[in-house]
């Protein structure tokens, strides 16, 4: 088991990348916090995490509650002492429509879930994360549509333009620390998300959360010693010779 005794906060665990995320480190020994806001999604994670021996602390919560996640720092402090790795991931799509379209209450959600909850987790979980001997922070990027701008998706890539820059901030504040912090870029995978973003896409044309697991794994490792890097799964996958965006 590559994370014995280890500490694990996963975000978005109740479908699609997080609740594999979730299931991957609880089976290879990480006790996880499952943060999610449907209740039965994460008890079925539940049930097969302890199915395959592991553990988890199931943790319904909207994410943009951000007293619940200073509550949560205080938690995990006063159990464990530490967090080993913390994989940002919970996001919200918004609407694929033109910028002016796009409706205030939408554009807020997308900056509150996908900017805002992931820095107030930094905030909280800072401490713990740099108390662990060799603590890896994990945020789950885009495809590309960050950088590489397309029409529609203005809302959903604004903010995760935003939280690049946030965690490759992060990442240079704590370079000197044994903590390493990377964004994860997927592409496209088959999950809600995608079937929401992309409806007349054939679903069984894409890769699945579990293929990407092998480089989480990977970057979740004691050995991945790289930070502040955007960490491309389809260069990865390609065997290119670096896997960095
Ligand atoms: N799938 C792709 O093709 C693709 C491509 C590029 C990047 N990504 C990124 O990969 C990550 C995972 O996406 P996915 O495709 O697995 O999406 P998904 O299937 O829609 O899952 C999203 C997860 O986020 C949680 N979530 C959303 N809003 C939340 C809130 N306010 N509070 C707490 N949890 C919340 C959802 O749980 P509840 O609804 O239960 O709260 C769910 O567990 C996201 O960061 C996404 O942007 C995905």
């Amino acid at each position: 088991m590559m994370f014995k005794d280890y500490v694990a906060v996963v975000t978005g665990a109740s479908r699609g990348i997080g609740y594999t995320t979730a299931k991957t480190l609880a089976k290879e020994g990480a006790h996880v916090f499952a943060i999610a806001r449907t209740i039965g999604s994460l008890e079925a994670l539940d049930d097969e995490i302890k199915e395959a021996g592991g553990e988890a602390t199931l943790v319904p919560l909207d994410i943009t509650d951000y007293d619940a996640l200073d509550r949560l720092g205080g938690i995990i402090a006063e159990k464990y002492g530490k967090l080993d790795i913390l994989i940002g991931n919970a996001a919200t799509l918004g609407d694929i429509t033109p910028i002016s379209h796009l409706k205030p209450k939408v554009w807020q959600q997308l900056m509150d879930v996908n900017v805002t909850a992931n820095y107030r987790l930094i905030r909280s979980l800072d401490p713990l994360l740099r108390a662990a001997d060799n603590g890896r922070a994990v945020f789950i990027g885009s495809s590309n549509v960050a950088r590489d701008p397309s029409p529609y998706w203005g809302g959903y890539a604004t903010s995760k333009a935003a939280l690049e820059c946030l965690v490759k901030t992060y990442a240079l504040e704590v370079e000197k620390s044994n903590l390493k912090v990377n964004i994860f870029n997927p592409g496209a995978i088959r999950t809600a998300m995608r079937a929401r973003a992309v409806p007349g896409e054939d679903p069984s044309s894409l890769d699945t959360p579990a293929d990407l697991m092998p480089l989480m794994l990977k970057i979740c490792s004691p050995d991945f010693k790289d930070t502040g890097k955007v960490v491309d799964y389809r260069k990865f996958k390609n065997d290119e010779n670096d896997f960095f965006f």
